[in-house]
Parts: structure tokens; sequence; C-alpha cells
């Protein structure tokens, strides 16, 4: 029997249409990507050619212009719900402290108070906002609202994440530990991930595919495995495999 793909994204496009100066762009043309369940796959792409607006799409906060998105082969196209998204910009409420913050998720379950605070206390310490549970977004460093966000979206758990950049905020050693982390997550809870990213070395550390994509308007340029052997650590980034990826994705993008 062919395996149905968790989610599978169709000759999308999306054009923005200014109907007030007529200046229309088109933000994406023909994207057809798919994730497997269990892959943890990178969109990569410079910036501005379309990567939000295509996890927007796939969120169901974006109706694409063309094309379908499907989630376990039923049409899911402008439909929330079915995936837990991290957008780029983090959408903390500034009345909330980060623990009612993070339990957003898990109150439109309808958990108690009780239970959510809980739950999500014990998760403060692996994201480093222990001391921050009753602090306020204004009062967080860009790094801690995204890893709040991160949060947050975790505790939506759904089986798929879609991540908008996760880690473009942190510091080069948070980074390495959250990369850790998230790729812990993900061979622990069986999660399947669709990440975006600009960072080449990230996106060859953590996934089974990538997806290159092109200036606006974004399509699909090329497409990876990556098979070096997991677990894999930062030495993993300093083999000959790794640099001759690295080098082909480089060259892809005409850097
Ligand atoms: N709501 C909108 N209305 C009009 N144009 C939009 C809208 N959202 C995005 N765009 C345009 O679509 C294009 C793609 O934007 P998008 O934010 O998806 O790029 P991106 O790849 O995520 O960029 P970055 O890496 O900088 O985050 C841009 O030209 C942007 O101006
Ligand atoms: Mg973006």
């Amino acid at each position: 029997m062919m395996s149905i793909n968790l989610l599978d994204v169709q000759n999308v496009t999306k054009i923005f249409r200014d109907n007030r100066r007529g200046n229309d762009v088109t933000a994406i043309t023909d994207i057809s990507v798919h994730l497997k369940r269990g892959e943890f796959v990178s969109i990569l792409g410079p910036s501005g050619c379309g990567k939000s607006t295509l996890l927007d799409i796939i969120a169901g906060l974006e109706i694409p212009t063309d094309g379908q998105v499907f989630y376990e082969g039923n049409v899911i196209t402008g439909k929330k719900g079915f995936v837990s998204y991290m957008p780029q910009k983090d959408v903390l409420f500034p009345w909330r402290t980060v623990l009612e913050n993070v339990i957003v998720p898990l109150e439109l379950k309808n958990v108690t108070k009780k239970h959510a605070m809980q739950e999500a206390k014990a998760l403060l310490p692996l994201f480093g906002l222990e001391n921050f549970a009753n602090s306020y977004p204004d009062a967080l460093s860009g790094g801690m609202r995204q890893r709040a966000s991160f949060l947050r979206t975790y505790l939506s758990k759904k089986d798929c994440m879609i991540l908008d950049e996760p880690f473009g905020r942190l510091d080069a050693i948070t980074r390495v530990q959250m990369q850790q982390w998230l790729l812990s997550i993900w061979e622990q809870l069986e999660k399947s991930i669709l990440m975006v990213t600009h960072d080449i070395d990230e996106a060859i550390m953590l996934s089974d595919r990538i997806y290159v994509l092109s200036p606006r308007p974004g399509k699909v340029i090329r497409e990876i495995e990556i098979s070096i052997d997991r677990p894999r650590t930062h030495e993993s980034m300093t083999t000959e495999e790794f640099m001759s990826i690295k080098k082909s994705i480089l060259h892809t993008l005409s850097i």
C-alpha cells in the first residue's frame, strides 16, 4: 500500500493583490512540497522568497491563489487547527505573563488552568524560562520571547509542527543547544517537522530533506536528501560529507 504523506502541498501559488495601486506581488509560484510522518524537512531560501507565506498557507491563515494543501490525504486548504505553527513574529499577548501565554493552546483544549500551569511550569527550565514565568513579554529579550513562543507551539501538541525560523534571534550557543533539544524532541516524540530557515548549516544539521527555494517569486529549485548518520552533533558539521553538501547548496543558491 502506498503510504499517504502527512502533509502535501500541491502546486501552490500566492499572489498578493494590491487593489489600490495595482502592484500585485507574486510571493510564491507553483510550490509542491511534502512531509512524511516522522520526517524533519527544511525549507531554505533567501529573504523575501515567500517562506512565511507558504507556512501561513499550510496553517490555513492565508488562502492560496492556486493549489491545495492536504493533511493525511484530506484537503485542508484555508483550514486552521491541523498543525502546530510557530510564526516568525511571535504572537505573545502583552497583557499575559510568560506562563499565561504558553498555556493558551491547553486552555483552548479546555485543560483546567491548574493542570495547564503545572504542565507548562515543568517545561520552563528546558526552555531557559524558569526565572521568567511571571514576567510579561515586554520584559523579555528577543531570544526569550522566541523560546516562549516555541514552548507555546510545542504545547499545542499536533503531530505536525511547522516552524518559521525558530532560532533566528538566538545567540550561537543557545542556538546549538536549542537545535539539539529540537532533535531530541523530534526523536522521542515522533513529531513531524517542517522548518523554515535561511541558515544552511542548520538545515543540513537537522533535516532528512531540504527544499531550496529561489528568490521571489519563490519556487522549489532543488530537493536534497541528507543522509548523514544520526544522532548528529556539532562534530557532524566539520565532516567532509557535511562540507560537500554545504558547498553544493551554496552553488545552487549561487552565493
Ligand atoms: N499580507 C501581504 N500583503 C502583501 N504582500 C505580502 C504579504 N505578505 C507577504 N507579502 C510579500 O510576499 C513576499 C514574500 O514574503 P514572505 O514574508 O513570505 O518572505 P520570507 O521568505 O518569509 O522572508 P524572510 O526570510 O525575510 O522572512 C514579499 O515580497 C512580501 O512583501
Ligand atoms: Mg519569513
